[in-house]
């Protein structure tokens, strides 16, 4: 079972092949696993294989190079990897797939070279040096060309800005800043000239990434100011990923008034236990927690609320497991991912003492589950009968139904054939704990 509410699959990054094996053209798969940022990353990769003249395929048996875009902040991901690096191998002794790549946050560990040593694997490639797949791709040196500062794009509708890398927090479990290394704060000017660039080509949301996004600070600017101009020049603005002791309510404030500013705030919590947040280094209590999030609920009303949880870390007793149902009940999250403790190597939780037996996380992991959904569940359902504007995410799928997302965040199926970046009205006819449902006005169901 997953460890998560939501979405560990390998994010598909492309629903169509932009190209097929049979043209005789060098072909390129990329799988992309984890977080937002390695979707960005994946984006980036994806230009770098089209301009040295590949075609994108979906599938590894039609590919020549397979691109594995990894994830390794916890060990299901690792072994997830490992089952595709099986499969390319066997592939390999086939003959089909000539070439293999790891990037991402595996290649930046050091369970790379183990990986390494027990697969055929032509490059391994850190979070700082994608740029280095350029060479291996056949094209020149492209170090200045391919940085963080393009665009990533997700059907050219959404686009996804980067404004900081890494991490300064030292999370007792996180390896994130071994992988990705210290915050580096990407200047104002060069963010927005991105965003006006984006808006001018047809852009329609932007979404502001890093790790720490509220961390964000550039020459006495703050992240609300950088939000705020954002939120300025472009249509539809949404961030991720913020943490507890970097939110100012001012910023939560802005998110309730600023028109073009998608009310969902994602704002891990980890814990509702003082002593587990002081353990895992969070620099936060569970109440300052609790009055961020009166501020947003204040400020945006009907605005929705996501966050992480981690359930057994080591050290993590009843008590303090009741501790975090009790603030998943305060907050009424409208949704969660929640974590099972997944020991990394390097991390100071790899070592910690109180080891939390797999029967007890399973069973907390549930709980919290309930928990969340309960919530999730009884928010969604008072959406229901309502008219609501939402924008189109993804166009239709098979089954006719698209995915768009209203202006507070929630995600809505909707039949229609709609375009993606466009928006339209949608009435709620039925909600899960984590969708909507809903028709176009005037569609007899
Ligand atoms: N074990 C379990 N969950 C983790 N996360 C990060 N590291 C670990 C780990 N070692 C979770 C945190 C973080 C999210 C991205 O992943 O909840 O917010
Ligand atoms: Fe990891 Fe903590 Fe940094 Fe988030 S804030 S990336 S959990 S170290």
């Amino acid at each position: 079972m997953s460890s998560m509410t939501k979405t560990t699959a390998p994010i598909p990054l492309s629903s169509k092949p932009q190209g097929s094996a049979d043209h005789g053209a060098k072909t390129a798969c990329i799988r992309t696993f984890g977080c937002q940022m390695n979707v960005h990353d994946s984006d980036r990769i994806r230009r770098m294989i089209q301009d040295a003249g590949y075609a994108e395929v979906q599938r590894y048996e039609d590919a020549d190079l397979v691109i594995l875009n990894t994830c390794y902040v916890r060990e299901n991901a690792v072994d997830r990897v490992k089952g595709h690096l099986g499969e390319l191998n066997r592939l390999r002794r086939e003959g089909r797939v000539k070439r293999v790549a790891l990037t991402g946050c595996i290649g930046a560990a050091e369970e790379s070279a183990t990986l390494r040593q027990t697969y055929d694997i032509d490059l391994v490639l850190g979070t700082h040096n994608t740029y280095e797949l350029a060479e291996f791709v056949g094209l020149p040196t492209m170090q200045e060309t391919y940085t963080p500062e393009l665009p990533g794009t997700e059907g050219g509708h959404n686009a996804f800005v980067t404004i900081m890398t890494g991490c300064n927090y030292q999370c007792s479990y996180c390896i994130v800043p071994t992988v990705r290394g210290r915050m580096a704060c990407r200047p104002m000017e060069s963010v927005i000239r991105e965003v006006e660039n984006l808006v001018a080509g047809g852009t329609g949301y932007i979404t502001l990434l890093g790790q720490t996004v509220d961390a964000w600070r550039h020459e006495g600017k703050r992240f609300c100011d950088l939000l705020e101009a954002v939120s300025e020049s472009a249509p539809r603005v949404w961030f991720t990923t913020s943490h507890p002791s970097n939110m100012e309510d001012r910023t939560l404030k802005a998110i309730g008034e600023r028109d073009t500013i998608v009310k969902r705030l994602h704002l891990p919590v980890q814990s509702g236990s003082d002593r587990m947040l002081k353990v895992m280094h969070r620099g936060y209590k569970a109440e300052r927690y609790r009055r961020k999030i009166e501020v947003f609920r204040e400020a945006a009303r009907d605005g929705t609320l996501s966050t992480d949880i981690i359930v057994g870390h080591p050290g993590e007793t009843e008590e303090d497991h009741e501790q975090t149902l009790r603030l998943v009940e305060d907050c009424a999250f409208d949704s969660a991912y929640i974590f099972k403790f997944s020991p990394r190597r390097g991390t100071e939780a790899a070592s910690l003492p109180g080891t939390v037996p797999d029967a007890v996380v399973q069973r907390r992991f549930l709980e919290v589950l309930r928990q969340v959904e309960q919530n999730a569940f009884t928010r969604n359902q008072r959406k229901v009968g309502g008219e609501e504007e939402i924008y189109i995410r993804h166009g239709s799928t098979e089954d006719g139904k698209a995915i768009g997302e209203t202006w507070s965040g929630h995600a809505v199926h909707v039949k229609t054939g709609a375009a993606p970046g466009t928006y339209m009205k949608a009435k709620i006819e039925s909600a899960g704990p984590h969708v909507l449902y809903a028709v176009e006005p005037g569609t007899r169901v």
